[in-house]
């Protein structure tokens, strides 16, 4: 029997000793969800009983739940950590918070039109799977079934450079093109090399991101790690390269020379010798100033994509959604601006694209549906958020995209 039943006094007694306990706090902290938001209810999918099937999925978390059950702990501490204290990754979730629908009354929205054009190409649905590497750590089907779940709804799929699947392999299960995202090196003959294969294997555009030119701490992923009984070593071999090693995209091409991906000596030069060195459409992953922006513009940038990699890149404390207002008034339309980071629901997209974003990229809502069910778990997720989409539409009275004007969102604390 507990020594504290039927005694409330030294229960209470025994519950302060717990929370003074730095113990009780390490534990709280390993154990918290990093969905990004602690204080919404969405927080609670995460306690009740686990879900068996796709089908059973009343939103995005419902697969997180399941993703943190199926992966070893360091895999599911890749996929939730942000940098240090992760208050970016909180920030992009309590963004949304911020800005509020101005919902519209007697509009017919039996009929919706969720298609938006990007570079020529008609997409049925704003919603895009956004680059993320080593998807086969997350499921052995990997980028294969995300590209399958893609064909399925038709969905714009962007490919890690980081790919454990190789481009060609991808756009063969999609059926179609895919957009390539580059990471740059320090060599520009690796660089070159990746851009070659890319274009060759037919994609029409080629995501440069440019939030990751230094390393965060991870500290989120290291105490996830900790609790990881099996040796990473096993899998993760020890070379100086040895990451880029494994990774396809990069069979054939000279990384002797090669630690990494962190590029911190990179500038707007860089983007000029890109342009001049595909004839792929160029878009900016990572924007998130006004300044930027105009600088994209005036180096002959296609597209941005405001981001910031998640929350895993930089601790600025700064959401994308409260970025994206000054991305869209310096781009005046020239360019597409999508975004992405934190993006969990319907409600979440269709404020962007009130603000002015023209797609929206998802990261972790899918990587948790590939790790809960393989393709069926990719699938759902982009069914719940596209269906979510619909639903934010109908109730705020706009029934087509181009009709979600900047009218229908204020912001509450705007001075
Ligand atoms: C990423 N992201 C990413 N971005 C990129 O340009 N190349 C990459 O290889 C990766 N890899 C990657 C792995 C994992 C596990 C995650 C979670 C993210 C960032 C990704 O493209 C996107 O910016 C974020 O995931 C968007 O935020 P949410 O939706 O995950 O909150």
């Amino acid at each position: 029997m507990s020594t504290f039943k039927g005694s409330n006094s030294s229960r209470r007694a025994f519950m302060r000793f717990l929370a003074g306990s730095p113990f009780f706090a390490a534990w709280q902290l390993a154990a918290r969800p990093q969905s990004g938001q602690p204080d919404l209810p969405e927080r609670e999918a995460l306690t009740g009983p686990a879900i068996a099937s796709p089908e059973e999925a009343i939103n995005v978390f419902d697969l997180e739940a399941v993703a943190r059950e199926n992966l070893p702990p360091a895999h599911f501490g890749y996929i939730t950590t942000g940098v240090n204290d992760d208050v970016t990754l909180r920030a992009n979730r309590a963004g949304f918070l911020k800005f509020q629908i101005r919902s519209r009354r007697l509009v017919d929205t039996r009929k919706l039109d969720t298609q938006i054009d990007l570079f020529g190409n008609r997409w049925p649905t704003p919603i895009i799977l956004a680059p993320a590497g080593s998807q086969r750590a997350f499921h052995p089907d990997g980028e294969l079934a995300v590209a399958k779940a893609a064909k399925a709804h038709n969905h714009l799929q962007i490919l890690s450079t980081v790919t454990t699947t190789s481009v060609e392999d991808v756009i063969a299960a999609r059926e179609a093109p895919v957009w390539f995202q580059l990471y740059p090196s320090a060599s520009w003959e690796v660089t070159r090399g990746l851009l070659k294969r890319a274009e060759a294997a037919g994609c029409p555009v080629v995501a440069l991101t440019l939030d990751q030119a230094t390393a965060g701490s991870r500290e989120t992923f290291a105490r996830f790690r900790k609790r990881d009984s099996r040796v990473c070593t096993d899998c993760h071999p020890k070379e100086r390269n040895g990451f880029l090693q494994r990774k396809p995209m990069y069979q054939g091409l000279d990384i002797s020379g090669l630690t990494g991906v962190l590029t911190p000596h990179l500038t707007w030069d860089f983007v000029d010798r890109l342009k001049d060195a595909t004839a792929m459409k160029v878009v900016l992953k990572g924007i998130v100033t006004r300044e930027d922006a105009s600088l994209a513009l005036e180096h002959g940038a296609d597209g941005i994509i405001v981001s910031n990699h998640g929350g895993r890149g930089e601790e600025t404390g700064r959401s994308t959604i409260e970025s994206l207002p000054e991305v869209v008034e310096a781009i005046q339309g020239k360019i597409p601006v999508m975004i992405d980071s934190g993006f969990r629901r319907g409600t979440d997209i269709f404020k962007a694209l009130a603000l002015g974003a023209k797609g929206v990229c998802i990261g972790r809502p899918y990587l948790w549906g590939l790790a809960a069910f393989g393709q069926p778990g990719v699938e759902r997720a982009l069914t719940m958020l596209t269906a979510e989409l619909e639903m934010a539409m109908r109730m705020n009275g706009a029934p087509t995209i181009s009709s979600i004007t900047r009218n229908f969102v204020q912001r509450s604390d705007a001075s």
